[in-house]
């Protein structure tokens, strides 16, 4: 992820308190900025690190959903080496080619998910329970992430509304706040980067979508620990950093939550973040993406080539002003 570099920050920024956090942000995303930029040079820091793959294990049952519900899509999967070998996870690290091996020893057995707030019957579930709530299905889909570049990535998982409609959600319910487990116990390094636990939110539309699903596995097997195991939040017509890694806390809520990357640097990410190639970053086009293994760029499609399935329920919104 890209925020502000430190040269951005003026010295008259460093008054008063609210400047200070700001610029307390802009450091930390100074260390991060050095790595990357929206050029065509983008390409060359994919190099994807060469290194013993750790496979997950096999998943049983692997349905695949209709046709209708899920587009299917007619492109070449990104390999297993790339998916799994540049990453984001800032738990462990800000360097995508180092998390692989950060997170090796990522103890995520046992593993339970809080699902609260505004439901009929909250729950502490295990792991083993959501896994039964509902056939493993392979699902296909694009991951565009806001730095420019994509993959085409065979998730495994099931629909997030299968787990919601377990605790069966209140009327006052609106959104979906979602967290990320901030443990060092079970190996998680926690730099000074963003602010833990990382928190992402949907709109309960959102969260309910076909869509919309917990990954927890990929290419057939269980998610390694880079990509997010044991569960993770996969919702493909929106900016990857959406996709809130090793959940351990939904909450339902009555506001739009707070979410890591927006409160990081709010006029750089919003809280939609649908992926939308005529909104640009402030600091760089959205139009164009870097497919990792490809050469050359392609379009970037609105809402990520899901608008048949979602651009309905955000009719009448104004997607600049809802970036
Ligand atoms: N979730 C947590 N908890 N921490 C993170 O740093 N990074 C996000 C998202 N989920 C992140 C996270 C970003 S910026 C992206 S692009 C995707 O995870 C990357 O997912 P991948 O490594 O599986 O490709």
């Amino acid at each position: 992820m890209l925020i502000k570099k430190a040269d951005d920050v003026k010295s008259s920024e460093i008054t008063d308190q609210k400047t200070y956090l700001n610029r307390r942000n802009f450091m930390r995303a100074a260390a991060l900025a050095g790595t990357a930029t929206a050029t065509g040079l983008l390409y060359r820091q994919f190099a994807v690190p060469a290194g013993p793959e750790v496979r997950g294990e096999k998943i049983a049952v692997v349905q695949t959903p209709a046709a209708e519900i899920i587009p299917p899509i007619d492109e070449k999967l990104t390999p297993y080496q790339d998916i799994t070998h540049y990453n984001n996870f800032y738990e462990f690290g800000t360097n995508k080619g180092g998390v692989a091996a950060n997170a090796k020893n990522f103890v995520t057995r046992p593993w339970t998910v809080s699902v609260e707030g505004l439901v009929q019957r909250p729950k502490v579930f295990d792991l083993d329970e959501i896994l039964r709530l509902a056939p493993a299905e392979e699902r296909v889909y694009r991951m565009r992430c806001v730095e420019g570049w994509s993959m085409v990535i065979p998730w495994v998982g099931l629909p997030l509304a299968k787990l919601l409609k377990e605790v069966e959600p209140l009327g006052q319910a609106k959104y979906v706040a979602f967290e990320t487990a901030a443990d060092r116990k079970r190996g998680m390094q926690l730099p000074n980067a963003l602010d833990w636990p990382y928190v992402e939110g949907l709109r309960l539309d959102e969260a309910l979508h076909p869509l919309t699903i917990l990954a927890h596995g990929l290419y057939g097997e269980t998610l390694p620990p880079q990509n997010g195991a044991p569960l993770r939040l996969v919702v493909p017509w929106k900016y990857g950093f959406k996709g809130i890694k090793s959940i351990i806390k939904i909450s339902l809520v009555e506001r739009e939550p707070p979410t890591s990357w927006n409160l990081a640097a709010s006029d750089e990410y919003g809280f939609y973040s649908n992926v939308n190639p005529e909104v640009s970053h402030p600091r760089w086009s959205q139009a164009r993406e870097q497919r990792i293994g490809e050469f050359g760029k392609r379009d970037t499609l609105m809402f990520n080539g899901y608008a048949e399935q979602v651009a309905q329920i955000y009719a009448g919104m104004d997607l600049k002003r809802n970036f």
